[in-house]
Order: structure tokens, then C-alpha cells, then sequence
């Protein structure tokens, strides 16, 4: 099978709705699309209704979502209010967990309301510095993969990305290696595997993805794509990103 590369640009709480439609208009004028290639931009909510049906090469998600269908919860955004105007969703994000205390349990029920809502999730996965340094790496990946996954069933794998996000390098300027980006994927690789036999589920890297280290990321083997935060808010450098996986894609 061929290689397939999904770069995905989170814009966090940056970009009002006019300034998110001249970028999203912007960028796609910046790259062609190809086969195997899937770009995607996470805009704030309100910035969703205004970057609808602009280019199909962009594809639109939303950073967040609460589980329930409706009711008292205020301030909070449904599935159904998203499904309309989206194609995925970021599931368990470290500053929703971090800054929000979102636990493993509410991941699980955002990523099952995801799927039974018809999108499609990209769940968050990612150690802490100290969690790194004890030598916890995969054990914290295993167990947030293993709650945070409970329940997903049959033909629900094949909608589902995950990316390994080391919070240590998010928006800290520090990345990854590429080695140490490929060591933890391989080891998700493998335990999706065993989950959801038969379904090659994207895996993709964060923090700090910048033009500079796109390429030599890419190119690992279980590396199946990027979450760019801080570089996918300038048209240049998220668009010098896309092109490393065009490059790579031979396109
Ligand atoms: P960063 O953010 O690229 O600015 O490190 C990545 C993310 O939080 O998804």
C-alpha cells in the first residue's frame, strides 16, 4: 500500500472568523492536492460556519466537543451542532486535559460521541517530561490508548487518527527526535494492531512541527502525518509543511 499523509493544523484559540476565510482561501492557493495527501485545519468554533465550502482541499475540524446530544450544560458544543460543519474532531488535546482537567473517562465518551455522531475523531495521546524521564512513556501511551479507546467497535476503526503528542514538545520549541517520534509510534502502531486488526489507523506526530523538521518526521515509517500548532497559523510555513509530505509522496 501506498504511503498516505494527513497534515493537520490546529489553530487553537488564535484567528477570528474573517482572518480563519482569507487563510483557509489563502492556503489552499499555496499547494496542489494529490493522492494520499489529506490537509485539514481545526479553527475555534466560531470561525466554523465562516470557512464552510470554501475548498475541498481543506478539510475542516473542531478542537473540541462535548459527549451529550443536548441539554444543560452551558457554554458547550454538541455533536450534533458539529456535524454539519465538520469532518473531524480533536479528542483529548493535553491543554483540554491539562488546562481543562478532561480525564480519561471523558476522553472515552467524547471519541464514542464522535464516531456515533459520523465524524471522525483524531485522539490525542502524550507524556509529560517527568513521565519521560522515570522511563513511563509507553506505559502512559498504553493506558491513555487503552481507556481512552474502551468501546470502539467494527467499522468504527477505520475513522479514527490518533497522534502522539510528547507535551513536553507542544509549543515549547523542543521536538521530538525523529527516532523517539518513530519509537512511540511503532509502539502504537502495534498495539492498534492488535486492537483493530486489518485497519491501518493514522498515527500522527506533534509538537513543534515546523518546516525545518517536517521532512526527516515524515519520512519515519509509522509517522503517518502531522499536528502542527503554532506553524499551521502562517500560511508559508504550514504550506512549506504540506509540501514536505509532497515531496514525499513524490508528488
Ligand atoms: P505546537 O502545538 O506545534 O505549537 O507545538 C502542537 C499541538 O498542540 O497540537
Amino acid at each position: 500500500m501506498g504511503r498516505e499523509y494527513f497534515i493537520a493544523g490546529n489553530w487553537k484559540m488564535f484567528k477570528t472568523a474573517a482572518e480563519s476565510r482569507r487563510f483557509v482561501r489563502d492556503l489552499a492557493a499555496a499547494f496542489t492536492a494529490a493522492p494520499g495527501l489529506t490537509v485539514a485545519v481545526f479553527p475555534p468554533f466560531t470561525s466554523l460556519a465562516a470557512v464552510q465550502g470554501l475548498d475541498p482541499k481543506v478539510r475542516i475540524g473542531a478542537q473540541n466537543m462535548f459527549y451529550e446530544e443536548k441539554g444543560a450544560f452551558t457554554g458547550e458544543i454538541s455533536p450534533l451542532m458539529l456535524k454539519d460543519l465538520v469532518e473531524y474532531v480533536l479528542v483529548g488535546h493535553s491543554e483540554r486535559r491539562e488546562i481543562f482537567h478532561e480525564g480519561d473517562e471523558d476522553v472515552n465518551q467524547k471519541l464514542l460521541a464522535t464516531l456515533k455522531a459520523g465524524l471522525k475523531p483524531v485522539l490525542c495521546v502524550g507524556e509529560t517530561l517527568p513521565e519521560r524521564e522515570a522511563g513511563r512513556t509507553l506505559d502512559k501511551i498504553r493506558g491513555q490508548l487503552e481507556s481512552n479507546l474502551a468501546g470502539v467497535a467494527g467499522s468504527q476503526w477505520a475513522r479514527i487518527a490518533v497522534a502522539y503528542e510528547p507535551i513536553w514538545a507542544i509549543g515549547t520549541g523542543r521536538n521530538a527526535t525523529p527516532e523517539q517520534a518513530q519509537e512511540v509510534h511503532r509502539f502504537i502502531r502495534g498495539l492498534l494492531e492488535d486492537k483493530a486488526p486489518g485497519n491501518r489507523i493514522q498515527i500522527l506526530y506533534g509538537g513543534s512541527v515546523k518546516p525545518e523538521n517536517s521532512l526527516e518526521l515524515l519520512s519515519q515509517e509509522d509517522i503517518s502525518g502531522v499536528l502542527v500548532g503554532g506553524a499551521s497559523l502562517k500560511v508559508e510555513s504550514f504550506s512549506a509543511i504540506i509540501r514536505s509530505g509532497l515531496t514525499l509522496l513524490g508528488a
